[in-house]
């Protein structure tokens, strides 16, 4: 296991500006994930961590060692890539073994073959703790296929076997489970999370996927044009955003932003309607921010519009309520059964619940009510 620092880590290709003034104290055992949109620079931070490219600034630290210009194989932590690069004419076996037989061989003695090199008490023991990480991952049936006798999901757990068995100090991972499909990628999401609680190895691991980060995630960075946002976990970044990019970012269905303003006496109003609390701070326009989940139907609500499109996933029911002015449709996740009777083409209103409510500045940044209490809506008109 181990603690992992970045510091102030600052990286360009060329005149662009990748990486800004990264910080993070990755702990030790933490399940930290790096998400952001494309190009954000996620994967450069993750090979700066594994040595893979150098920051122009700034210095990475392992268990309190920094490592800045240590080689990659000099640091002990073990890559898993989106492609598995597995050796398609070695069986399972083999591909999971290469990692220990190469670390038992200098570098002279690796080009001939490897396998003649190695005493036969030595290759009894690389094959048990194959066999063990395979059982583990329940691969151990796969061992004599070749990757490309295996599905995508397999040739995933092959790739992790093969870092887990050098018993890396920490697993760094660049969207391993984007080339399978959806089932198999919510299935080996739940895998991972039991593997990195079984293992409590410390695990970066790097996502375009707010799903994934919201769902495995012991903390989460959501990082945007070469800048940490905000860090956190998931739990926090989802509730209580520092910034309306960051709210934008996290949730599915997206949050709905509406016109809101804060009057000169504090009253928080949306889409001109009283939200009921005051605010202390500067008067003028805000976007509210609700979460979809966040409103129900009430008619003396203050979000009135008509359903222009409804859709019925089973479990819970998305409505698309336009709404006279707004460009963009606010959408209302529901229960099945408080749906009932809201039909497509009628008008309705919705309350919201005015502690769940987010309201962001002209700046974008979060006001936050602090310490200010909700105060009643007919005591502010
Ligand atoms: N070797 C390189 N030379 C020049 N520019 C590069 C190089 N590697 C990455 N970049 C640029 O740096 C930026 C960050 O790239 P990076 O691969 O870190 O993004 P990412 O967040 O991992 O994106 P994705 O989700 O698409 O994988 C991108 O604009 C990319 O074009
Ligand atoms: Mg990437």
């Amino acid at each position: 296991m181990a603690g992992i620092e970045l510091r102030q880590i600052s990286k360009e290709f060329g005149n662009t500006q990748v990486l800004r003034e990264i910080e993070i104290d990755i702990r030790r055992g933490e399940f930290l994930t790096l998400v952001g949109p494309s190009g954000c620079g996620k994967s450069t931070l993750l090979r700066i961590l594994a040595g893979l490219e150098q920051p122009d600034r700034g210095s990475v630290h392992i268990d309190g060692r920094e490592v800045t210009g240590v080689a990659p194989a000099e640091r002990n932590l073990a890559m898993v890539f989106q492609s598995y690069a597995l050796y398609p004419h070695l069986s399972v076996a083999q591909n999971m073994m290469t990692p220990l037989v190469l670390r038992d061989l200098s570098a002279r003695e690796r080009w001939p073959l490897l396998g003649p090199l190695i005493s036969r008490a030595k290759r009894r023991d690389i094959a048990g703790q194959v066999r063990e990480v395979a059982e583990t991952l329940q691969i151990d049936h796969l061992l004599p296929r070749k990757p490309g006798q295996l599905s995508g999901g397999q040739r995933q757990r092959v790739a992790l076997g093969r870092a887990m068995v050098r018993q890396p100090l920490a697993f760094l991972m660049d969207e391993p489970l984007s080339n399978l499909d959806a089932a198999l990628r919510v299935h080996m999401r739940a895998e991972l999370s039991q593997l990195h609680r079984r293992l409590g190895t410390t695990f970066v691991y790097v996502t375009h996927d707010q799903t994934e980060a919201l769902t495995m995630s012991d903390r989460m960075a959501v990082m945007m044009e070469g800048k940490i946002l905000q860090i956190g976990p998931p739990d926090d970044i989802y509730r209580d955003p520092d910034t309306l990019e960051v709210a934008r970012f996290v949730g599915s269905p997206r949050i709905n932003l509406l016109p809101g303003e804060i009057a000169s006496g504090g009253a928080v109003t949306v889409l001109d309607h009283a939200l009921g609390f005051a605010l202390p701070g500067p008067a003028g326009p805000v976007q509210i921010g609700l979460r979809p989940e966040h409103l129900r139907p009430d008619p003396g609500g203050s979000i009135e519009g008509c359903i222009v499109h409804l859709e019925n996933l089973g479990a819970e029911v998305h409505l698309h309520l336009a709404i006279e002015g707004q460009e963009e449709p606010v959408i209302v996740r529901l229960a099945p059964e408080q749906a009932q009777g809201l039909m497509l083409g009628t008008r309705h209103a919705f309350s919201v619940d005015p502690g769940r409510v987010l309201i962001f500045g002209a700046d974008g940044m979060r006001l936050r009510r602090g310490a200010a209490q909700p105060v009643p809506a007919r005591e502010l008109a």
